[in-house]
């Protein structure tokens, strides 16, 4: 299979690239590859003749995207219907990697279903929904798979932030009051191979199983690494007063991916344990 993967060098997008090397691969990448032209975008897709484009690439910054409407829309929204118009060029499929963050509005309390109807509460949520709508438009074949809370190797997230302070002895304050899907990067790239294999057409969640708070996820890190977890106390989602206001419950449900694919992902504690390990060696 020919595969062209949007911002291969990111934190996903490495793991993608590693997961998917079975297959012929284009990486497409900053400076050369930009979003927000879109005849640069179609001109780089459609040269790279993919079967799929797996899109990965965005303005990941919640807080960044709050400040910046405007940029927000042109990469995320914008960006994915330049990429949703080079797929339509040369007649390849778009797997779109989305985010949690397109759901929050709703007052759920079970796990959220991929055909669910998304409503996002901010610009990074809106502006990745405005690209779910384009790829879902304009693609000649579409794949939404939306993931959450993203740690893996290589990149800046929660789990690497968390233990640098334990390291340092600081204290820090952790929501207690968000509740979502903390998911490996590297068992996200596996659920794209599988879906990719598959080829059906629609919504997915590719996450972790089970779920936790901010706090709990930071607690069972810490545990797992052999660093007392008075180093962190809870608080609340006002007290930390971000910019981006964030979902108190995106606990994504992977129901349509295990129905359609027969394999199931493995749940959040394993796979930290798994990548905790690897940062050991
Ligand atoms: N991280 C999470 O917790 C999380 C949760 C849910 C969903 N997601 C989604 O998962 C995907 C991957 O996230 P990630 O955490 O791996 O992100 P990441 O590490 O920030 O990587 C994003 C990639 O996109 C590239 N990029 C940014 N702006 C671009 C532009 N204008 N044109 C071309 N490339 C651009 C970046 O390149 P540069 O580094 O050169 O700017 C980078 O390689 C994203 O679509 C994100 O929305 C992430």
């Amino acid at each position: 299979m020919r595969i062209t993967v949007t911002g291969a060098d990111g934190m996903l997008g490495r793991a993608v690239m590693s997961e998917l090397d079975r297959w012929e691969l284009t990486p497409l990448t900053e400076p050369t590859f930009k979003l927000e032209d879109r005849e640069g975008a179609v001109k780089a897709i459609t040269e790279s003749n993919p079967e799929w484009v797996v899109h990965t690439a965005a303005m990941t910054n919640v807080d960044g995207c709050e400040r910046d409407l405007a940029q927000a829309y042109r990469i995320n929204a914008l960006g994915t219907r330049n990429v949703a118009l080079g797929c339509a060029a040369c007649g390849a499929g778009l797997l779109y990697v989305s985010t949690d963050f397109v759901f929050g509005r709703g007052h759920h309390t079970s796990p959220i279903e991929a055909w669910e109807l998304p409503a996002p509460l901010s610009i990074y949520g809106r502006s990745k929904y405005g690209g779910e709508r384009y790829a879902e438009a304009l693609a000649p074949k579409h794949i939404i798979a939306r993931t959450a809370w993203l740690y893996g190797r290589g990149g800046a997230h929660f789990v690497g932030a968390i233990l640098h302070r334990a390291r340092e002895g600081k204290p820090l304050r952790i929501v207690d009051d968000q509740r979502g899907s903390p998911s490996f990067a590297d068992d996200v790239a596996v659920g794209i191979a599988c879906l990719l294999e598959g080829g059906v057409p629609g919504w997915y969640h590719l996450v972790n199983e089970g779920s936790a708070t901010w706090f709990e996820f930071a607690k069972a890190a810490l545990a797992m690494m052999g660093f007392d977890s008075g180093v962190i106390v809870p608080c609340s989602t006002t007290a930390l007063n971000r910019p981006a206001p964030r979902p108190a419950y995106s606990v994504l449900s992977t129901f349509t991916y295990t129905e359609t694919t027969g394999h199931a992902i493995r749940s959040w504690e394993s796979a930290l344990e798994v990548f905790l390990e690897g940062e050991k060696a």
